[in-house]
């Protein structure tokens, strides 16, 4: 278990309260790597993180799946240091793994307009694999503009800017060991 796991964090001059602690993280990401587990039975699915910000989540859920399985990763970069995405999607690395005929699952830290997912889903469905399907620590089903079909979804969440557990405010806040959310957006309506 982190030590590291105060109730209010400073965050580049901003306060950030607990939203999910590491228990209900953990527990809920168990669930999802259970399911997998039972939907990919006698399957050797390849997970691909999409980094920076998926690589915690990504570690712990695997932990949680017992069939073989393989890893990879994209980079992609979207939001800058702000705290909404810039629009724009760069895509830093693309795997390095052959991925035609392959069970995907790809995994994100959090769907937010969907920009970033609606980006790789493109690239990944021109490579041909036997089936893709998205597993997502948290989603904000409000800001959502491009859709892709989300399977696994840890939680759904107002449309409010989050920090930890992987999730950065620019480049910080990764090594949190919870999900906090921006203080002074609590009382927002979305
Ligand atoms: P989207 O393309 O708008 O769906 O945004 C996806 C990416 O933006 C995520 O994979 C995150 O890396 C980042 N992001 C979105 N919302 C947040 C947030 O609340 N905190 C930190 N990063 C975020
Ligand atoms: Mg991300």
């Amino acid at each position: 278990m982190s030590i590291f796991k105060p109730e209010t964090v400073e965050c580049n001059g901003e306060t950030f309260r607990v939203l999910f602690s590491q228990d209900e993280l953990a527990q809920r990401i168990a669930e999802l790597g259970k399911q997998i587990d039972e939907d990919y039975a006698g399957k050797r699915p390849i997970l691909i993180g999409v980094l920076n910000g998926a690589f915690i989540f990504l570690a712990d859920l695997m932990r949680h799946i017992s069939i073989p399985c393989e890893v990879d990763f994209y980079k992609l970069s979207s939001y800058g240091d702000a705290k909404v995405s810039s629009g724009k999607v760069q895509q830093r690395k693309d795997v390095d793994a052959d991925i035609t005929d392959r069970h995907v699952i790809i995994v994100e830290d959090i769907i937010d307009s969907g920009l970033s997912a609606n980006y790789i889903m493109n690239i990944v469905e021109k490579k041909k694999p036997a089936s893709v399907e998205w597993v997502t620590l948290l989603k904000k089903p409000k800001a959502l503009k491009y859709h892709v079909d989300i399977k696994y979804v840890g939680f759904e969440i107002p449309t409010l800017f989050v920090l930890g557990y992987g999730l950065d405010y620019a480049q910080e806040g990764r090594n949190l060991a919870q999900v906090y959310v921006l203080e002074s957006e609590l009382d927002k309506k979305d």
